[in-house]
């Protein structure tokens, strides 16, 4: 077990890295205590869930939104949580999401935890603070800082994954080894049998290795004011993908990475080799989908997106496997980019 903190302004949180999910009821107080969790997660594990209330989410993106929030909040009203209560999520990135944010604002705030069950959540969305909900296709738009008090990352409730969420989570791993962890990239080309057959004991290490550079970042910038684009990597077409195309965030991701490399080079900031080496990887994981999106809709999205600051947008380039840095970029150039690069297969 290894753990990891991430150290913010006014929180410490700890990530506790395989970790048996079944000791988070040890970690919790004895009472105020109010799970969150979907119907999938609850259906294989609810037996075994630490002894307080349940209230259960639909599976899914269409779970993030203002009014799942408002129905818990009413359902912890009911249940006579007050400024004292925890919250404590069980579940993937959209559940972890939502408690979050709804802890940050429930009677202005409660403690609140996760048990981070999928890949994509363990070595990206239920470390670092972020929650929000979307606001109809715009994604993430209205959220919340609030760092956990405490994350269960166990590699053994990865096995009951279906394979389209693991190799989702799997294109998180990649980008994050993309943009600032060279050893975490030649692993998971090494022991590519070992990452199909989800071996424990490697995504153990793998997941440690994600979650302590993430924890270098975030401790550093935890509001994104600077160091903590990077992690948008493949973020700005993959969020106009993930929306177009219904995909699931890691394959979306994975598409806006591949763009994200082919922009590096355009630019010059990155040679063919690397560029090969990491757009091989992606294949190689047949994580790349085909992606046509029209011009006026890829405006609608990027109009929308957080990173955009008047006419330019904070664009994640990478210099070589490991290394990452966000530029401003003119909207306009993102365009022409896009529509000589679409995937229309
Ligand atoms: N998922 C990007 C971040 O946590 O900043």
């Amino acid at each position: 077990m290894k753990k990891i903190e991430i150290d913010t302004a006014g929180a410490r949180s700890k990530i506790l890295v395989g970790e048996s999910w079944e000791k988070a009821g040890t970690f919790l107080p004895g009472t105020g205590v109010i799970i969150i969790s979907d119907d999938n997660v609850f259906r294989l594990y609810g037996d075994k869930f630490p002894p307080f209330p349940v209230f259960c989410i639909k599976p899914g993106e269409s779970s993030k939104k203002l009014e799942v929030i408002e129905l818990l909040a009413e359902r912890l009203l009911g249940a006579a949580i007050d400024r004292s209560g925890f919250i404590l999520a069980i579940g993937g990135g959209v559940v972890c999401d939502v408690a979050g944010f709804l802890a940050s604002v429930y009677m202005r705030g409660v403690r609140c935890a996760y048990v981070s069950t999928t890949l994509l959540s363990q070595v990206d969305a239920s470390t670092g603070g972020k929650n929000g909900v979307n606001l109809g296709n715009a994604k993430n738009i209205i959220g919340t800082f609030l760092q956990p008090e405490f994350v269960v990352c166990d590699p053994s409730m990865l096995m009951t994954l279906p394979d389209e969420e693991y190799f989702s989570g799997l294109a998180e791993l990649i980008k994050t080894a993309v943009i600032g962890d060279e050893k975490l990239f030649r692993l998971i080309e090494d022991h590519y049998g070992e990452v199909l057959s989800r071996d424990r004991e490697l995504l153990e290490l793998l997941i440690s290795m994600a979650i302590e550079y993430k924890a270098s970042v975030v401790s550093e910038d935890e509001r994104e004011t600077g160091l903590r684009r990077v992690l948008n990597f493949g973020h700005t077409f993959g969020h106009a993908i993930e929306m177009y195309k219904s995909a699931k965030h890691g394959f979306a991701v994975a598409s806006g990475m591949e763009l994200a490399v082919s922009y590096s080079f355009n630019r010059g900031y990155i040679d063919a080799s690397e560029k090969e080496r990491i757009i091989a990887l992606l294949k190689r994981f047949d994580l790349l989908r085909f992606h046509d999106i029209p011009d006026d809709q890829l405006y609608q999205y990027i109009v929308h997106d957080k990173k955009k600051t008047g006419s330019e947008i904070y664009f994640v380039f990478t210099s070589g496997i490991g290394r990452a840095f966000a530029e401003k970029v003119p909207v306009s150039e993102i365009f022409d980019f896009y529509r000589q690069n679409r995937k229309d297969r």
